[in-house]
C-alpha cells in the first residue's frame, strides 16, 4: 500500500507564499486547494513529485499538452539546441513555418494557418476571423463548452440556472453585458434545437463553435455530420475547437476521426509540445482575410510578440513525430479502454452508479444512473462523491484530475497495474 509523506517544511513554505501572493493562492487552473493537492517540484515520464517527495502517476499530464510525458528526451534535445540558436525573434523562422506544413498536411480542414500562444486566443481568432469573413455578429456555442477564457467563450460553459436556449449566462464577472447579446446557447448532441435556432438567426450568425468531444461528453452517432450538414445549408462557417482533440484522438484531430471537416479549427496544447504556442487554421478563403493586402479594410491585425516562438515550434515538431509512429495512436486507444473498463468494473464491483464517459484518449467518471449526453446530464453527476474518489486516488499517489483524465504515451503497464488496483481500493471506500 502507498503511503503519502506529510507535507514538507518547504512545501508548506512554499503554500503559504502562493497564499500570500496569488489570488485564492493558485494559478486559476484549479477551482479549490483542495483540487490542486500539492505543489510541484518536477516531472518525468509518466509521473510527477511534490515537494514532500511524492511521487504521482500523472493524468492530468499539464492539462493535456503532455501526451508523450514529462521531460521527455527527444523534445528536450529539440529545445535545448533551439535555445542555443535564440528565443525568440518576431519574424518567421525555419521552425515555425515547417511547423506550419505539418500542421496544414495533417489537418483536413487546414489550408493556411496562423500562430498564436495560448487555446483561448486561437478561439477567439476562430470567431473573429469569421466575422470578418461573413460580416456577421453573432456566434453558437454549445452549453457546457469550453473555449477557453475570453469573453465571448465564457458564456454557460458551467450554468448554475437552466436557460432557456438559447439564451447564454456569463460565467465570469468583468464581462460587458453586450457581449452576451452576441452569444447564442444551444444543447450538444441535439440538431433539432439547434436547427431552430439557426432558423431564427440565421442572418446573424458568424459561426458556430463547438468542441467535438464536449469536454468528457462524446458526440452521439450522426451529430457532428448533422452539425456540418446544417451550417452548410445556412452557409455559416462551422468551427471546431481542436485544443484537445487535435492530434489527441488521431494524428488529424477529431476533424479526422470523426470524418466530419469544418471550416476552421483552433489548436493548442499537444501542438506546442508544452510550450505556449497555438494556432487557428482553416479553409484558404476565410484564413486570408489575415492579409491586409488582400482584404484592405476588411482584415484582421494578429500582431503577438510571441507569435511563432521557435522553442514552441521545435518542441511541437519533436512532439509531433512522435505521434507519427503508427503504434502511437493504438497505444493511446488500448489504455484509455483498459482504464475505462477497469473503472467501470470497480464501481459495478462496488454497486455504485456510476458513468465512464469521453473519447479513450480523454475521458472521466461521472457519479450519476443518467446517460450523459449533454451539460445538464453531466450535472446531475455527484461532485461530492468524485471529489471523494479522486481524493483517495491521490493519497495512493495517482493524480486523477477533478475533471477528466488524459492518457499519454509515457504510461508503463506497472502504472495502469498500480491504477486498476487503486481504482478498485477507491470504490471499495466510496461509501465510508
Ligand atoms: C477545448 C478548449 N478550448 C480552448 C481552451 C483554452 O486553451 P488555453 O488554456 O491554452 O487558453 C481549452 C483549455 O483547456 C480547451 O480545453
Amino acid at each position: 500500500m502507498y503511503n503519502r509523506n506529510p507535507q514538507s517544511k518547504q512545501e508548506k513554505n512554499s503554500e503559504e507564499l502562493a497564499n500570500k501572493y496569488m489570488p485564492a493562492g493558485n494559478l486559476g487552473n484549479m477551482s479549490s486547494k483542495f483540487e490542486q493537492g500539492f505543489i510541484v517540484s518536477h516531472g518525468k515520464g509518466s509521473k510527477i513529485y511534490d515537494l514532500s517527495g511524492n511521487e504521482y502517476i500523472d493524468y492530468l499530464i499539464g492539462s493535456g499538452p503532455m501526451i508523450l510525458g514529462h521531460a521527455n528526451q527527444a523534445v528536450v534535445e529539440a529545445v535545448q539546441t533551439q535555445m542555443e540558436k535564440g528565443s525568440t525573434f518576431f519574424l518567421n523562422n525555419e521552425s515555425i513555418i515547417e511547423l506550419a506544413e505539418e500542421v496544414c498536411s495533417a489537418v483536413p480542414c487546414a489550408e493556411m494557418i496562423r500562430f498564436t500562444t495560448s487555446g483561448t486566443d486561437a478561439t477567439f481568432q476562430c470567431l473573429r476571423v469569421a466575422r470578418a469573413y461573413t460580416g456577421k455578429d453573432k456566434i453558437l456555442k454549445f452549453e457546457g463548452g469550453y473555449h477557453g477564457s475570453h469573453d465571448y467563450a465564457l458564456m454557460s460553459q458551467v450554468p448554475t440556472l437552466n436557460k432557456e436556449f438559447p439564451q447564454p449566462q456569463p460565467d465570469s464577472a468583468g464581462i460587458p453585458k453586450v457581449i452576451a447579446e452576441t452569444v447564442l446557447i444551444a444543447p450538444y448532441n441535439d440538431i433539432e434545437t439547434t436547427e431552430s435556432i439557426i432558423k431564427k438567426e440565421k442572418d446573424n450568425i458568424a459561426a458556430v463553435i463547438v468542441e467535438p468531444v464536449q469536454r468528457i461528453i462524446s458526440p452521439a452517432e450522426g451529430f457532428l455530420k448533422q452539425l456540418r450538414e446544417l451550417t452548410l445549408k445556412y452557409d455559416i462557417p462551422l468551427i471546431f475547437d481542436e485544443v484537445v482533440t487535435g492530434f489527441r484522438l488521431s494524428y488529424g484531430g477529431a476533424q479526422e476521426y470523426f470524418g466530419v471537416v469544418p471550416d476552421l479549427a483552433s489548436f493548442g496544447k499537444i501542438v506546442g509540445g508544452g510550450f505556449p504556442l497555438a494556432a487557428v487554421a482553416g479553409k484558404k478563403e476565410i484564413m486570408e482575410h489575415y492579409d491586409g493586402a488582400l482584404h484592405q479594410g476588411n482584415s484582421i491585425p494578429q500582431t503577438g510578440t510571441l507569435n511563432g516562438n521557435p522553442i514552441a515550434a521545435v518542441a511541437g515538431l519533436a512532439t509531433l513525430k512522435q505521434l507519427k509512429d503508427p503504434a502511437a495512436y493504438s497505444k493511446l486507444h488500448e489504455t484509455g479502454i483498459k482504464l475505462k473498463k477497469a473503472l467501470a468494473d470497480s464501481m459495478q464491483q462496488y454497486e455504485i452508479e456510476a458513468q465512464i464517459t469521453g473519447d479513450n484518449t480523454v475521458f472521466d467518471i461521472v457519479f450519476t444512473n443518467k446517460e450523459i449526453k449533454n451539460y445538464r446530464d453531466l450535472a446531475t453527476g455527484n461532485s461530492a462523491l468524485l471529489s471523494k474518489f479522486n481524493n483517495l486516488m491521490l493519497n495512493q499517489g495517482i493524480l486523477k484530475p477533478g475533471n477528466k483524465l488524459y492518457m499519454s504515451l509515457a504510461l508503463t503497464d506497472e502504472d495502469i497495474d498500480r491504477t486498476i488496483n487503486a481504482f478498485s481500493y477507491s470504490a471499495s471506500k466510496l461509501r465510508d
